[in-house]
């Protein structure tokens, strides 16, 4: 069954803590934290020291998204407190070295390809990744558009991955209409802001989201 990520990046930051645990009831398989630099995407959200301190009351896989410039020579900042710990291929100057540095840190290694990066360029990579993140928005700001022709990526990168076990994550304008194309395109992770946060019934939305693999 598809997994649900919701993104903290919708949440309510003036009560972390109560967010974090409305999302582990109502179901959140893992939670996703969008860390932003200000100069790789044009928005600034939050670094190591927020996640270090929520880490603490949850007891849910964390989902590390770094949207930052020389991500490199950062991971070892992020690393104690993400399970898997994605870098942007755009932003890396050695993303083979960076993966596997992320790996002997002790996290799962990912890889996310904004919507201008093609999906050829992973294949140097394969043996180095535990997921690969498909961007279906430009990284930067939640409640954008969902760009249905990043789709094609997702069923070419699941082509590549053949028996290797490498999960696709897709990220981006995932809601109710949206997901079940991306799990049909082969997506076994959706990260979902908006459409999480929306109404306020986390257990609700997330369940309807899931529904769309059914
Ligand atoms: C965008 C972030 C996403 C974002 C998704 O740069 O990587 O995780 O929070 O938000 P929605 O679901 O609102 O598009
Ligand atoms: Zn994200």
């Amino acid at each position: 069954m598809v997994k649900i990520a919701p993104s903290l990046l919708s949440a309510d930051f003036a009560n972390l803590a109560t967010e974090i645990k409305k999302l582990q009831s109502a179901g959140a398989d893992m939670l996703h934290f969008d860390v932003m630099d200000g100069c790789f995407v044009p928005n600034l959200t939050f670094g190591a020291s927020i996640i270090k301190s929520v880490k603490k009351i949850s007891s849910l896989p964390f989902d590390v998204h770094l949207m930052i410039a020389n991500p490199d020579d950062k991971v070892e900042w992020f690393a104690p407190y993400a399970d898997i710990l994605t870098i942007h291929y755009e932003a890396s100057n050695n993303p083979q070295a960076t993966l596997k540095k992320i790996k002997e840190l002790g996290c799962k290694s990912a890889v996310s390809l904004k919507p201008q990066t093609p999906a050829t360029v992973l294949a140097p990579l394969l043996d180095y990744l535990d997921m690969v993140l498909i961007m279906t928005v430009e990284p930067g700001f939640g409640g954008q558009a969902f760009m249905r022709e990043q789709l094609q990526k997702v069923t070419a990168v699941k082509q590549m991955i053949k028996e290797r076990e490498i999960l696709i994550q897709v990220d981006g304008g995932i809601n109710v209409q949206t997901a079940p194309f991306a799990i049909s395109a082969g997506a076994d992770i959706l990260v979902a802001g908006t459409s999480v946060f929306q109404n306020g019934d986390y257990q609700r939305n997330i369940k309807a989201l899931r529904k769309g693999g059914e």
